[in-house]
């Protein structure tokens, strides 16, 4: 395997050639720097690399375009979000017309009801609640669990990502859950429990006392560091525990919904009873939204077993431009027009090639690496098996090796923004595309190796 020394100087030399390649957007960067922290409107928007952020001029299909001309495939798809593909016609028109008819009312219009119909169609859950992203969508779904169950503790899974929620911001600690960064209470992990991802005897002791509201997961885990796997049987216990002990199962399909038609939930029968999901689904336009389970949504309509005397009866949930005309309208010609189960089945169909060809990669280079695969997304891990928790994941993890492999292929012409989270291919990629990626990756092993 390659020397420390040299994949730092190799690192470095990527760097220098990026930034010096790039002269708008560094230029634009220093002058952003005088108006935001770090020069960017999110703090997150270069947390994950060592260059300068660029600059985007425009964005379509799966590529993007910086400032300085550099044309990427994304394979990262803004984390997800934009995996149906920048600037489609049939989204653009539909959030034209819509804004010309009124963005904003605070009132429903018909595409939401249409929106929702589809969605309890393909995902099986009967009735829905809208939000501006999966974050809140999230929050809420704990709340529903938690003003249904009249418990206050939730248990996630370690090394889960859900959202910036303070509940779920937590990692283990030696006494409980430990908030993960700054700004938050130092007691908010008081009523989160955390256990290990595959563990079910862990699971069932954090259980046991009945006082969890409810369980929230990804179906895969979608984590920092790569995927994953649940392990076979994992769900069925995972749901069977959450039954016997009286905790609702929420099931956060943000990033996992466009994998398959109807989420994983359907192809792997996870029953649960809050699906959350998010980001493509707006195909661009913020949205979250989540669908409950026919009891839970009598429960909201009536959380004391009648009509609510007042407003503050009810669940705390909603926001000014929750459920919005202008995401209906999106969200409505994704689900016709986008994640449509021919487009989602050949995305995975190219997903399995991602996954061959990185298998093949680095097979044939001898790398001790392990390979996930994931309907549309794939990746590897630098181990030989690969890891079911997110311990042994972070143990095995090279940030270092993911940092040049990603500045590598930046360089040439491969955009992943998050790129521990593993290529995905989006559902405006060709088979092209694919092959592209694959040669770009093989190169850069190959100066790993050689
Ligand atoms: C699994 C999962 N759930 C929820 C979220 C939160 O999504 P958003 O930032 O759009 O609210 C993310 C974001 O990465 C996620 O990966």
């Amino acid at each position: 395997m390659i020397e420390r020394d040299r994949l730092l100087a190799l690192k470095s030399q990527e760097l220098d050639r990026f930034r010096s390649d790039r002269p708008r957007s560094v230029g634009l960067l220093e002058e952003a720097r005088q108006v935001m922290p770090d020069g960017v409107p999110m703090a997150w928007m270069n947390y994950h690399y060592e260059h300068p952020t660029i600059f985007v001029e425009s964005a379509e299909g799966a590529y993007i375009t910086d400032v300085d001309g550099h044309r990427y495939l994304d394979m990262n798809l803004s984390d997800m979000s934009m995996a149906t593909g920048y600037g489609l016609p049939a989204v653009a028109s539909a959030v034209d017309a819509q804004f010309r008819k009124g963005a904003q009312m605070l009132l429903p219009t018909e595409d939401t009801i249409a929106v929702a119909r589809e969605l309890a169609r393909r995902f099986g859950l009967p009735r829905w609640q809208f939000t501006l992203a999966a974050s809140t969508a999230n929050t809420e779904a704990i709340r529903v669990a938690r003003a249904n169950t009249g418990r206050d503790d939730i248990l996630i899974f370690d090394g889960k990502y859900h959202g910036h929620i303070d509940l779920t911001l937590q990692k283990p600690g030696d006494q409980g859950a430990v908030p993960e960064f700054r700004g938050l209470l130092k007691s908010s992990g008081a009523h989160t429990r955390i256990v290990p991802f595959n563990d079910l005897e862990a699971l069932e002791a954090a259980l046991r006392d009945e006082r969890v509201a409810c369980v929230l997961t990804e179906p895969a885990f979608t984590t920092v560091g790569g995927v994953l796997m649940p392990d076979p049987g994992f769900h069925e216990g995972l749901r069977r525990l959450t039954r016997r002990y009286g905790a609702h199962l929420i099931v956060d399909e943000t990033h996992t919904h466009v994998g398959h038609y109807g989420g994983l939930s359907r192809a792997w029968r996870l029953e649960p009873d809050i699906l959350v999901l998010g980001k493509a689904l707006g195909g661009g336009i913020p949205i979250g939204a989540y669908g409950l389970s026919e009891p839970l949504a009598r429960f909201m309509e009536q959380p004391g077993g009648r009509p609510p005397k007042s407003r503050f009866e009810k669940v705390a949930t909603g926001g000014t431009l929750f459920g919005n005309a202008l995401q209906m309208a999106a969200a409505r010609a994704v689900l016709e027009n986008v994640l449509t189960k021919d487009i989602q089945s050949r995305a995975a169909a190219l997903g399995a090639r991602l996954a061959e060809g990185i298998e093949e990669s680095i097979r044939a280079r001898g790398l001790p690496w392990s390979v996930w695969h994931l309907c549309n997304r794939s990746g590897y891990h630098f181990a030989l098996e690969l890891p079911r928790n997110f311990r042994q994941l972070a143990t095995v993890d090279d940030r270092e090796l993911r940092g040049y492999t990603r500045i590598y292929l930046a360089n040439r012409g491969v955009w992943e923004a998050v790129c521990d989270a593993g290529p995905a291919v989006s559902l405006s990629a060709t088979a092209e595309d694919v092959e592209f990626y694959l040669n770009v990756l093989g190169s850069c092993f190959d100066t790993l190796v050689n």
